[in-house]
């Protein structure tokens, strides 16, 4: 029998529209994604923080003492983990409450964006004040507002393809019903992401509570995506396993400086696909297989950003 994108739903057959999925939290799958993002320990505490006061704080604290939206943002380069991390949190979060009752949103602004003038703003509307209203009247609610410059794009720099004027009228809906929320639900917490942060509007910025900004992984961190990386595939193919201990795994994890967390892992895909006879047998890729493909990225890379 054809799935139909609602039946993957765990908790509801119907999805309004620019809501792509609806679950209950917490879910330890998205546990796993958060623990899967190597980052500085002290940016996950405080992301975690200031998710966790969110649903302390907004319900006893006058917005006249601390004006706080409920919304956090995370910015960085495409495939550092924001996503990731942004599911990962709203399990996390969820986890600390007993009470329970929390669920996870995930709006897909592309659904909302339509040429057709002044749709996207009669879109956006309906999702916040109705569809994300109600689930936030139930109980304490997290909406993924992913690659969020595409609902409140820079009202300054309308050079996109869209309609100006829609894209205009979009942001303003994204802004008042921002305000709206946020003094009718303190239960609800939007975590927003974008790779463009010059493309998002000033006005969504400033109500951000937190900005956070994700980096691209350091040395240390490139290390450790890798050693993670491999050690997954060891569960597979326990052989891959003793590359990390392999004299040239320190080589390659400089090699993969200035490569995000996505490429690293995409790199060791391309390392096991070095030769049609690794292809077929994965585990038997060799430390140089595995170099060869990081310096391969690199390069890329390079290619890539003088494009740019
Ligand atoms: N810092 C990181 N540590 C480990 N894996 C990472 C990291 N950053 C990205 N990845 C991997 O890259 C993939 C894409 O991450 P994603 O959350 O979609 O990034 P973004 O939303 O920033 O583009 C995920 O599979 C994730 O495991
Ligand atoms: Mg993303």
């Amino acid at each position: 029998m054809l799935r139909s994108a609602a039946t993957r739903q765990d908790d509801e057959t119907f999805l309004p529209k620019g809501i792509h999925r609806s679950r209950r939290l917490p879910d330890e799958q998205l546990g796993a994604l958060w623990d899967s993002i190597v980052l500085d320990e002290k940016l996950k505490i405080q992301l975690l923080s200031q998710a966790a006061l969110n649903f302390t704080l907004r319900g006893k604290v006058e917005r006249t003492v601390l004006p706080l939206h409920g919304v956090i943002l995370l910015v960085g380069p495409p495939g550092t983990g924001k996503t990731s991390l942004a599911r990962g949190l709203a399990h996390r979060v969820a986890k600390l409450f007993p009470a329970g009752g929390f669920k996870l949103l995930e709006v897909e602004p592309h659904t909302l964006t339509s040429s057709a003038h002044g749709k996207t703003q009669r879109a956006v509307s309906e999702l916040f004040s109705q569809s994300i209203a109600e689930t936030a009247s139930g109980g304490p609610t997290i909406v993924l507002l992913d690659e969020v410059e595409t609902l409140a794009a820079d009202r300054t720099k309308l050079s996109l393809e869209a309609n100006p004027v829609d894209v205009h009228r979009a942001t303003d809906a994204v802004l008042v019903q921002l305000d709206t929320l946020a003094e009718r639900h303190p239960n609800l917490l939007f975590v927003a992401t974008s790779n463009f942060p010059q493309a998002v509007d000033s006005a969504f910025t400033s109500r951000c509570d937190l900005v956070l900004q994700i980096p691209l992984p350091d040395r240390d961190a490139c290390a450790r995506i890798l050693a993670d990386c491999l050690a997954g595939l060891a569960r597979t193919y326990p052989a891959v396993g003793g590359l990390v201990s392999s004299p040239d795994f320190a080589r390659c994890a400089a090699e993969c400086v200035g490569l995000d967390g996505r490429a690293i892992r995409k790199m060791v895909a391309n390392a096991l696909a070095a030769s049609p006879q690794v292809a077929m047998d994965p585990g038997t890729v060799s430390s140089s297989d595995l170099l060869a493909a990081a310096k391969a990225a690199k390069a890329n890379r390079a290619i890539g950003s003088a494009k740019a």
